[in-house]
């Protein structure tokens, strides 16, 4: 069994911290011995230490295994529902009521999307709020830094599990059983074909600016949990510029911006006013 020492997991940790921003502590050791001692047996190394040449390149396909098998991808649909409840209520009609002046055009980023769950749940809120308001058109971008979990979104099949919190109406309008067999313990669902063309998914490392530009919402949520405040604050610095004046900022109910320099409104928990 390959083992990992204090020395290499420091260097491991380093190349992660400033490919990504993430911040692995030592408690995170036996987690990073597990997740990358498959890939290693696989490239026939027998010590982490052999393994760090082959990701300091800054790109190339070993730095992406390396970020894929490290990152926490854990999410669900509608995850904390009071800030959709506040999406759907207040955020929603504030961009409608400037609706000539935005061109009547909505542009919503969710910037850690992971497999997809998030960037729907906005999808099915749009689309239930925006039904009947004709000459709208909302964009909706998702972006993570891994390619595998956007991979997995644009297929769009999803466990009872993470479904659990979707509303009765929406899941049997939104989803219908998957009649494949991929997981045994739990029921599959797939995604509605229409609403999964709504959202346009891309690979995005929020250490660097964002191409895409004028949001009227960005959602940034369980991401900053693993940032320490000096990439929490370049992370935000480079958000916040593609957010519009009086756009909405969302994070989730578990972070704070406290130890971050911005000039937002706090107007809800976990949600913010540029
Ligand atoms: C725990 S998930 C959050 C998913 C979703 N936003 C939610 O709240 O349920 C965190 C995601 O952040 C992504 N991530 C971590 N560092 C990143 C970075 N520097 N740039 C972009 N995405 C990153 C991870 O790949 C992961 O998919």
């Amino acid at each position: 069994m390959i083992d990992i020492t204090d020395k290499e997991f420091d260097l491991i940790k380093d190349i992660m911290y400033k490919r990504t921003g993430v911040l692995l502590k030592p408690t995170k050791k036996p987690l990073v011995m597990t997740r990358l001692r498959s890939r290693l047996e696989e490239l026939h190394l027998t010590r982490f230490l052999d393994y760090v040449p082959l990701i300091e390149k800054e790109t190339g396909s070993e730095m992406e295994i390396f970020i894929n098998a490290l990152t926490t991808n854990e999410t669900y649909f509608f995850r904390h529902t009071k800030q959709f409840n506040y999406f759907y209520e207040t955020i929603l009609p504030s961009i409608v009521s400037k609706g000539s002046s935005n061109g009547f055009n909505a542009r919503i980023w969710s910037g850690a999307s992971s497999s997809g769950e998030e960037p729907y749940s906005i999808a099915m809120t749009c689309r239930e709020f925006f039904k009947g308001k004709s000459g709208w058109k909302v964009h909706l971008i998702a972006s993570d830094i891994n390619s595998e979990v956007i991979g997995e979104a644009k297929e769009g099949i999803y466990s009872e599990r993470s479904i659990k919190e979707v509303p009765e109406t929406l899941k049997s309008k939104y989803f219908k059983p998957y009649e494949g067999s991929r997981n045994k313990m739990w029921k599959e669902f797939n995604l509605d074909p229409a609403l999964k063309s709504t959202v346009r998914f891309v690979q995005h490392n929020l250490l660097k600016p964002f191409a895409e530009k004028d949001f009227d919402v960005v959602f940034l949520r369980n991401v900053m949990i693993y940032f320490d405040s000096q990439s929490k604050q370049k992370v935000v610095d480079n958000v916040l510029a593609s957010l519009k004046p009086g756009g909405y900022f969302l994070i989730s109910l578990s972070e704070s911006l406290n130890d971050v320099k911005t000039s937002l409104k706090t107007v809800s928990s976990g949600i913010y006013q540029k």
